[in-house]
């Protein structure tokens, strides 16, 4: 059986790594992204098929409930019920919360952690009645730690996992299992936006000295994913070369 998967922030660093490893592993997989960034992904779905991975694209706003609720409902009728949703959108607004604006909370909270439950929520009953379902929330190293300079982006991520504690337990009897990875620092534009000083002594704090690969996640992941993680529920998965051990 041929199961559907959406990814939220489907084109980005780890969302790409996510979308082709679902795809490897025989996943119908749906690639969202913002409206914003069409071109970028008719381009990134040209790349893809050139590597041999039919991957859709769908453009939605995943801050707002009512341009998820249409994106769940179209991708629904075009290829049937979503049985696996990875919850991936995320950007960062790093600043000192002495410095930080009122609009960079917001900015975080509304595509970090409110699209957690616009997308879910559409998507969630439906995996209650059909007796299977995957929801997987990629977090961050940074929300079971902290990170100096990321008040916002720290609160969003912590905020995932007591999403993912709480909604495990109601899924529990219904075959329905909820999830959280938190990757540490991965090589992606979001890392390599960072100043190369504060990046480089990031680097040197990982026990393993180096960032993960997007593979490297997305193989995390893929195993939350599928039928293997049946008895697997409210985990969090930490993927981030030592950086937090507890
Ligand atoms: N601990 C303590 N002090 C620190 C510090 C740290 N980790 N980092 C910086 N500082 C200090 C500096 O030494 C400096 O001190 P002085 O003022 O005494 O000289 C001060 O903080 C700098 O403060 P500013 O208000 O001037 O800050 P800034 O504008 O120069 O930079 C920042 C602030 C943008 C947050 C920068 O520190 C930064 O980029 N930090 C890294 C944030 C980070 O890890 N982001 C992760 C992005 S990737 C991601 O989020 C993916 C993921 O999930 C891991």
């Amino acid at each position: 059986m041929t199961r559907i998967a959406l990814v939220t922030g489907g084109i980005g660093g780890i969302g790409t790594a996510i979308c082709t490893r679902l795809t490897k592993d025989g996943c119908k997989v749906v690639a969202n992204h913002h409206p914003s960034e069409s071109a970028v992904a008719d381009a990134w779905k040209k790349e893809r098929a050139g590597e041999g991975h039919h991957i859709e694209t769908f453009a939605a706003d995943v801050s707002s409930f009512e341009d998820s609720a249409r994106m769940v409902k179209e991708i629904t009728e075009q290829h049937g019920p979503i049985d696996i949703l990875i919850n991936c959108a995320g950007i960062t607004r790093d600043k000192t919360f002495k410095k930080m604006e009122l609009a960079q909370w917001e900015a975080v909270m509304k595509v970090n952690l409110d699209s957690v439950f616009n997308v879910t929520r559409q998507v969630w009953e439906g995996m209650l009645e059909r007796g299977f379902g995957r929801i997987i929330n990629i977090s961050s190293v940074n929300g079971q730690r902290g990170q100096f300079g990321q008040a916002n982006y720290s609160a969003a991520k912590a905020g995932m996992h007591g999403f993912t504690m709480a909604l495990a337990q109601e899924g529990a009897t219904k075959g329905v299992t909820v999830n959280t990875v938190s990757p540490g620092y991965v090589e992606t534009a979001m890392t390599l936006a960072m100043d190369e000083t504060v990046r480089n002594s990031i680097i040197s704090g990982i026990p393993m000295r180096r960032m993960a690969q997007p593979d490297e996640i997305a193989a995390a992941i893929a195993f939350l994913a599928s039928d293997e993680s049946s008895y697997m529920t409210g985990a969090n998965l930490p993927v981030n070369g030592g950086l937090f051990i507890h």
